[in-house]
């Protein structure tokens, strides 16, 4: 199995790719994800990342390509991945069928998650994260048991520094001047997938199933 979950900032990536990936047994890569580890740990890819990252911009095609490839070429990527936030820029999409050729894998689908820009703004400015385990919360409407503690694990909560309104607004600009061509492009290779992205969590789940032929 291996499959891109395209969509804009908020569209529920993360939320689904989290379990789908325990469920298909395949490994979760999500780009956002590993650049907040390399900002918390102070590496020179955390450096350059950071100030694009609270701009809401995007980070370098050059960086992001760079630090995928060592990750797909990694002997647990055999198995198979959802790569969460990757590509997003028409160069990146290129530089990724490059790599899978090389590794004699290809792209099974591109599920395409679509939700309205209201809804987007609603979810990301009221998302709250746990520091220990990443699992994602809403205040209104997945909150925790207990307001700022992980019901998973009892860590604490946050908000993004990029989940502020302005920087919001911003990502979702990026998004549709360089991401939302990759919506065309996968769709030339029949490789687009998709789903409304509203919704119970667990209705969207069945929609991906579905799509990726691997409903059970
Ligand atoms: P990244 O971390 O990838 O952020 P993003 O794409 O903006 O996506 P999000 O994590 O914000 O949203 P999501 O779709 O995962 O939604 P989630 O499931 O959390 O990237 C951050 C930054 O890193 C970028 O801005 C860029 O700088 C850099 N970067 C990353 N990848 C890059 C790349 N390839 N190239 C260049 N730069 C890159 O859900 C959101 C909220 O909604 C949560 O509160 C959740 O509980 C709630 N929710 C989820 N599903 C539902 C539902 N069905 N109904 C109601 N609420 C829901």
């Amino acid at each position: 199995m291996r499959v891109a979950f395209l969509g804009p900032p908020g569209a529920g990536k993360g939320t689904q790719a989290r379990d789908l990936a325990q469920e298909w047994g395949v490994l979760h890569l999500a780009t956002g994800d590993m650049l907040r580890e390399a900002v918390t740990a102070g590496t020179a890819l955390g450096r350059e990342a950071k100030g694009h990252m609270d701009q809401g911009a995007l980070v370098p095609d050059d960086v992001i390509i760079r630090m995928m490839a060592e990750r797909l070429g990694a002997a647990d990527a055999v198995r198979g991945f959802i790569l969460d936030g990757f590509p997003r820029t028409i160069a990146q999409a290129e530089a990724l069928a490059r790599l899978l050729k090389d590794l004699g894998q290809t792209l099974d689908t591109v599920v395409y998650f679509d939700v309205t820009e209201p809804e987007l703004l609603r979810r990301l400015t009221g998302r709250r994260v746990c520091r220990a385990c990443g699992h994602t919360y809403h205040v209104t409407s997945s909150p925790p048991t207990r307001a700022g503690v992980c019901d998973a694990c009892g860590g604490e909560l946050y908000q993004r520094e990029d989940d502020g309104e302005a920087t919001v607004r911003n990502r979702l600009e990026v998004y549709r001047r360089q991401t939302e061509p990759l919506l065309d492009y996968y769709r030339q290779r029949s490789l687009l997938a998709p789903v409304s992205g509203e919704g119970p969590v667990a209705t969207i789940r069945d929609a991906i199933r579905t799509s990726v032929g691997a409903a059970r």
